[in-house]
């Protein structure tokens, strides 16, 4: 990277367990210090600067935290949805990279093509952020260390079962436990595995990563247990996606399995009563909102990160 080459923050993998471990410090601190102190203490590291934040799918959670963490910075946000662009009507991204850069301090995409993200950041003079591409959910995984962490403390001895689809929220969590050296086991069924060619790089680069069909085997011993929707944002075929992961919810005989202090995630939104029922969503051992809130906490880290304040 150029010495002035904006920060981008996409991936997790993209980064060292150092720099990782940067900016969960930094949230944490934040988190503590916006919690208990006044607005006025607050380090105002956005302060004039403006973040546009573009969307070509729906978004609550991601569009809030980020807007919300910019104001509690002292910056500002812009809301651009893809159809009411000139992208809409077939601008490059490359150009409208070009054209943003001139006017914002940083550009944060929700896309449909992670290509997309990779084509924004070559062409932005700006930082660019992934809020969540086909690929991968880079700031979802950093809350949800996050919250693992306050949860179980440190995250390394850890095991951590993934249920359901291999998609864009388990990538990332496998670059996490891969960077943070937690194990991981995903129970998918076969036609929804994820390529060779992830798992060889998770391998070796030295993850613990390990695939099976049988979600009972996934949670035997678990700490956390985490699932996703059935069917991710733009992806097809949902009735034979719904008949292949029937197997796979998330219910209270499957968390029975797991160790009996483990915790119970998910991004959110949830589909209730298809990969999880009410009383495990509500119940005891879920910390899906601490997840959800830990969002802001993450997003306020990150920006500090790319606008080079930590
Ligand atoms: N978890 C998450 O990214 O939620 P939103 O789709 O509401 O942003
Ligand atoms: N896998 C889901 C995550 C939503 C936050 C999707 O891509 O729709």
């Amino acid at each position: 990277k150029e010495p002035s080459a904006p920060r981008h923050f996409l991936d997790i993998d993209d980064y060292d367990f150092d720099t990782l471990r940067l900016i969960l410090d930094n949230a944490r601190a934040l988190k503590k210090l916006i919690k208990t102190s006044p607005a006025s203490d607050w380090p105002k590291v956005a302060e004039g600067k403006v973040l546009a934040m573009l969307f070509e799918k729906s978004s609550t959670r991601t569009r809030v935290s980020f807007d919300v963490a910019m104001r509690q910075l002292g910056g500002e946000t812009i809301v651009l949805n893809r159809n009411d662009m000139q992208l809409g009507r077939g601008e490059t991204i490359a150009d409208t990279a070009r054209v943003l850069s001139r006017y914002v301090d940083a550009i944060m995409m929700r896309c449909t093509s992670h290509e997309a993200l990779i084509e924004l950041a070559e062409h932005s003079a700006v930082p660019v952020i992934n809020g969540l591409s086909d690929r991968s959910h880079p700031c979802q995984i950093l809350a949800d260390i996050m919250t693992l962490e306050e949860h179980k403390g440190d995250v390394a001895p850890l095991k951590v079962a993934w249920i359901g689809d291999f998609n864009n929220v388990t990538a990332s969590w496998v670059h996490a436990a891969v960077r943070f050296g937690f194990a991981m086991t995903l129970a998918t069924p076969k036609l929804l595995q994820p390529p060779r060619s992830f798992l060889d790089w998770a391998n070796d680069e030295g993850g613990r990563i390990t695939v099976v069909e049988d979600p009972a085997v996934a949670v035997a011993g678990a700490d956390c247990v985490v699932t996703d929707v059935w069917v991710s944002m733009g992806q097809e075929n949902v009735a034979e996606r719904e008949t292949l992961l029937a197997p796979y919810q998330v219910n209270a005989a499957l968390m029975e399995k797991a160790d009996k202090n483990a915790i119970f995630m998910h991004c959110l939104p949830a589909h209730r009563g298809r990969e999880v029922t009410d009383d495990v969503i509500d119940g005891p051992q879920s910390v899906v909102f601490d997840e959800a809130e830990n969002r802001l906490h993450a997003q306020r880290a990150i920006l500090a990160w790319c606008f080079e304040k930590v």
